[in-house]
């Protein structure tokens, strides 16, 4: 059947996901206020504009070696980082997947984890880059820890562990201080490193991307999860009472981590019949609710229940519900990418892709897999939308569009953004909805790669 017959489905879903101006307006709205809110707001269970104690960024001449780890929600990675100085840096990295065991299993095994991959990196892997005094452990050696999830921080180096997304649910870490966590294992591993900073996945993109661009005025993440961060007056910051706030220069800035992941409610998050079935489907079901409707882990679920409505409507696979798509979290974002960069003349590729995931009662055809293409455009466009909205409120936040006409520098770390087909594209038309021609060429989206393993280390120098 052409896809034409199925023009009022489209119109219906695009209606609801490809949000315009008007529609924008609300959540940069609501995303300002929560902003003002969250700065006033002590940073308890689950927070938002958690001060970084970070006020200064690197100029980028900054130079010595440095270990840093960063844990996402799939990886972690512990690294010795080589700063260069010039913004040029060398890294020796060791890498290891964050199983579910680890996941759900206790604090203890999952932070004695962590200290073996560190001492296989400094004992092994990168041992040249450190003194023999180091390696031995007669000298402390100083770790930037680069966490991809909320902290309280009381101090640069002290912060409670809050509610953790992306499948971490060990047991006997919430409320606990990081730091401690941390040192408790490497005594037990009879180590001697200290934790001298913790900072946020997107404190580091930011203080990363600085060291590379000292123009960059927000740390943002897109991949498994989505956050950002922004320098703000540390007079603004209402959450601290003025004792604690005197210890800082009330007109300097400190880099704040807004967890604009938790931000968004009914009133002005237009969620959809889709969005509020994933969240059934979730075991934080109200936890991080704008998250869910963008972030990588996130957009192959929607796209799954689009698709089970089309399939009812006969606009799919001759509306017989494959073996297995009824099972949630089945179809994965990495599946959309797939299929959006898959330019066969026969959509091969896309067939076998989802014959590998699913059992059908018969192939799917070239037409059903240009129905699931558009499906994918239309969701993945608005996690783009949502993307766009979020800068767009930080830079009005910061009156960066009025301040000067110089350019507006974005550090971006994540794989939803680098590796998902138009992503750029997308997210860059959606500021020119919002900011019109003029001010959106000046901005610039610019990639943070190493943001947690070059922040941590430049933290950490900075630290000491
Ligand atoms: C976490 C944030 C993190 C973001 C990006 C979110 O789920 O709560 O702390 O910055 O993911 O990794």
């Amino acid at each position: 059947m052409p896809m034409a017959s199925y023009d009022h489905l489209f119109q219906k879903l695009e209606s609801q996901f490809l949000l315009d101006r008007a529609q924008m307006a609300p959540i940069v709205k609501g995303f300002i206020a929560e902003y003002q809110s969250g700065l006033k707001t002590p940073s308890k269970g689950i927070a938002s504009m958690i001060p970084s104690f970070v006020t200064s960024l690197p100029t980028g001449n900054e130079t010595g070696t440095f270990l840093s780890l960063d844990l996402g929600g799939t990886n972690l990675r512990v690294n010795a980082v080589e700063l260069l100085g010039n913004g040029e840096v060398n890294i020796v990295e060791n890498k290891r997947l964050a199983t579910t065991e680890l996941k759900e299993g206790t604090g203890e095994a999952f932070f004695d984890w962590i200290a073996d991959t560190i001492k296989e990196l400094v004992t092994e892997k990168a041992s040249h880059l450190f003194s023999a005094d180091q390696v031995s452990g007669k000298e402390a050696l100083a770790l930037g820890v680069c966490w991809s999830f909320p902290v309280d921080q009381t101090a640069l180096d002290k912060g409670t562990l809050l509610k953790m997304g992306k499948g971490f649910v060990m047991s006997g870490v919430l409320g606990r201080d990081l730091a401690d966590l941390f040192h408790e294992a490497f005594e037990r591993k009879n180590m001697n490193v200290r934790v001298c900073a913790l900072l946020n996945d997107t404190v580091g993109t930011l203080v990363a991307h600085a060291y590379a661009n000292p123009r960059t005025r927000i740390g943002f993440i897109y991949a498994t999860g989505c956050n950002a961060a922004y320098p703000e007056k540390v007079a603004n910051i209402g959450k601290w009472d003025e004792q604690f706030r005197s210890q800082f220069n009330p007109e300097d800035e400190m880099l704040i981590n807004t967890e604009i992941d938790i931000f968004g409610d009914d009133t002005y998050l237009p969620r959809t019949k889709y969005d509020l079935e994933l969240c059934q489907n979730h075991s934080q079901p109200d936890f991080q609710p704008w998250e869910k409707m963008m972030s990588g882990a996130y957009l192959g679920e929607l796209t799954r229940l689009v698709c089970l409505d089309f399939i009812k409507e006969g606009a799919l696979f001759d509306g017989v519900v494959p073996a297995g798509w009824d099972k949630p979290w089945s179809f994965q974002t990495v599946m959309m990418s797939s299929i959006e960069r898959d330019n066969t003349e026969t959509r091969n590729k896309s067939t076998e892709l989802l014959q590998e995931t699913y059992d059908f009662a018969s192939k799917p055809t070239k037409e059903d897999i240009q129905v699931i293409t558009r499906i994918c455009r239309i969701v993945s466009t608005r996690g783009a939308i949502m993307v766009a909205i979020a800068i767009a409120s930080m830079i009005e936040k910061q009156q960066l569009h009025t301040k000067d006409s110089n350019s507006i520098v974005i550090g971006l770390n994540g794989s939803t953004y680098e590796f998902y087909p138009y992503m750029d594209d997308r997210v860059h038309k959606a500021l020119r909805t919002w900011f019109g021609v003029e001010v959106s060429e000046r901005i610039r989206i610019e990639i943070a790669r190493e943001g947690g393993s070059i922040g941590g280390a430049l933290i950490a120098m900075l630290a000491k």
